[in-house]
This record gives structure tokens, sequence and C-alpha cells, in this order.
């Protein structure tokens, strides 16, 4: 099938779609990320797998293409997120399937509790990002707004499923490289840190994941997510 994984970042969805087989298109606004993207197609052979740099807000792609268009904790945070949901509907084939993950509600999401406790413990007049509104990456954090969102993009027989994302690091480093790359909201945070600041947020990050691994060489952070499949 055709597969079309709007910011794609470097192909949390797109390489497994393509490893099963799909002829995959990655799209996102970072050249970074499909070079990454580019990068990890290549050591594994897969061939069926395209990179190209897009604005998920304005695709480049002609209508009723794909058989399935995905993002995944991409269209969530974009500030038009009707706009890139319209324009997954627009690209996919009639009966074909859109895909939304997103987030749910920050509390659950525990890379970003732990990043907010390690930015504290370094500067502890760190108050967190404000939550009121709630920063765009959580804007269809709630299963029934990501339900009215899929419903105004005129698809039908929507499913919004709960689901667990379970994410590995063995260093405060790792993470911090992980985080600061795919995510806005800490990227903002780390906006006024200083250098050294910058490695005493990573250090702090190495003793709570030291603490949750208990022994194990990696420590395992859950984040709760909502997966949204409608039809066109
Ligand atoms: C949190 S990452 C998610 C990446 C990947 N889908 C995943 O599941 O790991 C968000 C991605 O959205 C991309 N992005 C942000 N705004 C975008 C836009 N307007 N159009 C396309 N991509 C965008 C970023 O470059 C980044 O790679």
């Amino acid at each position: 099938m055709n597969f079309l994984d709007v910011a794609s970042g470097s192909g949390a969805l797109s390489i497994p779609a393509a490893r099963m087989g799909a002829q995959v298109l990655a799209a996102d606004l970072s050249p970074k990320m499909i070079d990454l993207l580019h990068r990890g197609a290549r050591n594994e052979g897969l061939s069926n797998l395209e990179g190209r740099v897009m604005d998920g807000h304005n695709l480049e792609l002609e209508d009723d293409t794909f058989d399935i268009t995905g993002s995944q904790f991409g269209v969530m945070l974009f500030p038009d997120l009707p706009r890139g949901l319209a324009e997954m509907v627009r690209v996919t084939e009639p009966g074909g399937k859109v895909l939304l993950v997103s987030y749910g509600p920050p509390m659950n999401v525990e890379f970003l509790g732990f990043f907010i406790s390690a930015m504290q413990i370094v500067v502890p007049t760190f108050s967190g990002p404000p939550m009121d509104p709630p920063p765009l990456p959580f804007q269809a954090a709630d299963p029934h707004m990501l339900r009215r969102r899929m419903n105004e993009a005129e698809l039908k027989d929507i499913a919004i499923e709960p689901g667990v994302e379970r994410l590995t690091f063995r260093t405060g480093k790792e993470m911090w490289d992980w985080v600061t790359n795919s995510n806005p909201i800490p990227v903002q945070m780390i906006s006024n840190l200083t250098e050294e600041q910058k490695v005493d947020v990573q250090l702090a990050l190495d003793d709570m994941l030291r603490e949750r691994a208990s022994g194990k060489a990696v420590a395992v952070l859950e984040a709760e997510v909502n997966i949204g499949i409608g039809t066109k």
C-alpha cells in the first residue's frame, strides 16, 4: 500500500511501515529529520521509503493518493491542527484510512515530568511550561477533542483507542538529545540556559533515570497516548 507519514521525524512510523512492505513517503519540515530518516532507511536497505521536506499545513501532493495517511506526535503539535488534518484527508484515497497519534494529558507523559523536574533542580525558580492554555502538543490530549477534530475533518467510522508509548533511556545525555530534538516544549524550556546549566540538567536526568532503572541497564518512561483512526 501507499503510506504517507506527515511530520515523520526520523521515521518512528515510516521505517516500521517500510519494513512491512508499504511504499512510504515521509514528509517533515526539518531537513535534519529527513537526513536522519534517509540514513536509517539506508542502514536497513529500505528502498521503498522516500523522505521529503514539506510543511504538513500545505502538502505538495495530489488529492486522493494514499491508502493510509498517518501522523504520530506530528499534526497534534501543529499551530493549525485542523488545517494539517484536512491536508491529510485531502491526499488520502476515498475509503482510505487516516491515523493520528497524540499524547494524553501532560501529567501522564513521564518524559516531560522528568525533564521539568531536572530543570527545577538546576533552576529552582523554573515553574514549568505555561499550561493554561495547554501547549500546542497537548491540544488533542483529550480523546473527545481528538474525535471532534477528526469529525470536523469529515472522517467516518472514527475509533479512538488508548495506548502507551514506552521510551527507554540509558543516560541523561541520551534523554536530553532525544527530548530537545523531538518536542518544541523542552526546546523552549532550555532556551535561556547557560552551557553549564545544560550539562547540569543532563546530570540531574542521569540521577533520575538511574533511580528509575533500579539496577537495570535502561530506564523505561511511559506516556499515555490516543490513537485515532478514521475512514475518508
Ligand atoms: C515530536 S516529533 C514526531 C516525529 C515522529 N513522527 C515520531 O513519531 O517520532 C514532531 C515532528 O514534527 C515536525 N514538524 C513540526 N511542524 C511541522 C510542519 N508544519 N510540517 C511538517 N513537519 C512538522 C518536526 O520537524 C518533528 O520532526
